[in-house]
């Protein structure tokens, strides 16, 4: 009875719609995506991309919100219930501690770069871009990176920005929040794309993301893409597992699942457009540059905008928003568990997960300067190492090990009483799905990626 009391369900119509949104567009999307899609060859990325997202994302995210709701807790000891439920063994609670334990990793570094924004934020409102080119820009860039303490302490102003929301719960904190940072977050998405127009180089970028060579598809971008496509829906990692367990009995999951899909590709494919009409509008400046993409290429466009000094602030604004409500679900899955198995008080176990993650962190702030060419595994620093195992291992097992759950163990009624205000044959399809196609694409895709990189480092 505690349970569900503590799980008292969204109180607004709209709210998990808006949550779950919010907790998919982060750097994800802004930061992530555009770079990852310029190394990878633009537009043969973005393909591989959606078809991730559709074919192995929403499947899964489906799944993953059905176990939440059906377990009504944090992620571990929902899946406990769950698997209990359907007299599984408890290698499935592995499930909830996978994503508990991913989430928590990715916080660690996920806050170390929201904190650039914080700081590109404050050049932003100072006026700080203006007479800025390709060159100086990169310069700017890489003093932020040498600098640990500007580093560590807007990590720290982060961390504590995420914690703080999560203390006043998910209701009073993150229901509130989310209410006026998602609508603000695309009005100015939209604003950016209008001003993208004017450059003239928009078509360029449509070209460059819209239209792709088969040459350009290879088995590493496709491991990349549904890394991505797992990272950028939050899936695999307990946040929509615990926001799903806030969900009211009576939505149907599979067209929220849509709609939340659809945001999240529709921020990264406009914050993509204008960011690469900035970048080809921009002399010196490559599409492939890497993780200094927003933070290099914007602020030129920025500074040489007439309303530059408004534009640019309100982007970081916004930057920080949406990261601000991503890192606020990677936090929420250990918080609840602590808070529920343990009756630590959410004060406490807000103190507690994000003091570990921030201490974590420090290593990832270390990454972009002192250790960046110290090798961790496989020839990736610190943070890389992380990035790579989570987003290319613990994801995609998580998610994998999701498909097979639902699809193969747990009860079928119970699976269609949970989707019975979806259509049959939406239902019919997603369980085929689920089933066959989900789990084979990506065990082909992990093995796949590793087994190169295991064989180089054994061949050593
Ligand atoms: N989906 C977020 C993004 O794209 C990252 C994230 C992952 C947030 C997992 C919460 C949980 O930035």
């Amino acid at each position: 009875m505690k349970r569900l009391k503590q799980h008292a369900i969204w109180g607004r119509r709209g709210s998990f719609i808006l949550a779950a949104t919010g907790s998919a567009v982060g750097l994800g999307n802004i930061w992530k995506f555009p770079y990852i899609a310029g190394e990878n060859g633009g537009a043969a990325f973005v393909l591989l991309y959606l078809a991730c997202v559709a074919l192995v994302g929403i499947p899964i995210m489906m799944a993953e919100i059905m176990l939440g709701r059906r377990g009504r807790a944090n992620p571990i000891t929902t899946m406990n219930n769950i698997r209990t439920e359907a007299g599984a063994s408890w290698f499935w609670t592995l499930i909830g501690w996978l994503g508990v334990i991913a989430g928590f990793l990715i916080l660690s570094y996920y806050t170390v770069i929201a904190g650039w924004t914080l700081d590109y934020f404050a050049l932003a409102v100072q006026n700080k871009f203006v007479g800025l080119d390709g060159d100086s820009s990169n310069k700017l860039f890489d003093a932020l990176l040498a600098d640990r303490s500007r580093l560590v302490q807007s990590h720290t102003s982060f961390m504590a920005m995420t914690a703080l929301v999560l203390m006043f719960g998910v209701n009073k904190g993150l229901e509130n929040v989310i209410r006026w940072t998602m609508p603000i977050l695309l009005l100015l998405l939209l604003a950016l794309l209008g001003y993208a127009y004017t450059t003239g180089e928009l078509l360029t970028s449509a070209r460059f993301l819209f239209s792709f060579n088969v040459e350009d598809l290879s088995w590493n971008a496709t491991l990349i893409a549904l890394g991505h496509a797992f990272f950028t829906l939050s899936l695999g990692m307990g946040a929509i597992m615990a926001y799903g367990a806030y969900m009211p009995s009576t939505a149907a999951i599979g067209k929220t699942v849509i709609i939340v899909a659809l945001l999240d590709v529709l921020v990264a494919i406009i914050t993509s457009l204008f960011v690469f009409a900035f970048v080809f509008a921009t002399p010196g400046i490559q599409a492939s540059q890497g993780p200094g993409l927003i933070f290099v290429t914007l602020p030129v466009a920025f500074g040489s905008m007439p309303a530059g000094l408004f534009i640019g602030s309100a982007f970081f604004l916004m930057v920080i928003l949406s990261a601000w409500v991503s890192t606020i679900s990677l936090l929420e899955p250990a918080v609840a568990y602590l808070n529920e198995r343990f009756d630590f008080h959410r004060i406490s176990a807000c103190l507690i997960v994000a003091g570990a993650a921030w201490l974590l962190g420090l290593g990832s702030v270390l990454s972009f300067n002192e250790w960046s060419d110290q090798e961790l595994i496989w020839g990736m620093n610190f943070r890389t190492s992380i990035d790579f195992f989570t987003a290319n291992l613990l994801l995609p097992i998580g998610g994998l090990l999701i498909a097979i759950f639902v699809g193969w163990v747990m009860n079928i009624e119970i699976t269609k009483h949970e989707m019975q205000q979806d259509s049959p044959y939406l239902y019919a399809v997603w369980r085929f799905v689920l089933r066959y196609f989900a789990p084979l694409a990506v065990l082909v895709i992990i093995v796949n990626g590793v087994y190169p990189v295991l064989t180089v480092v054994v061949a050593e």
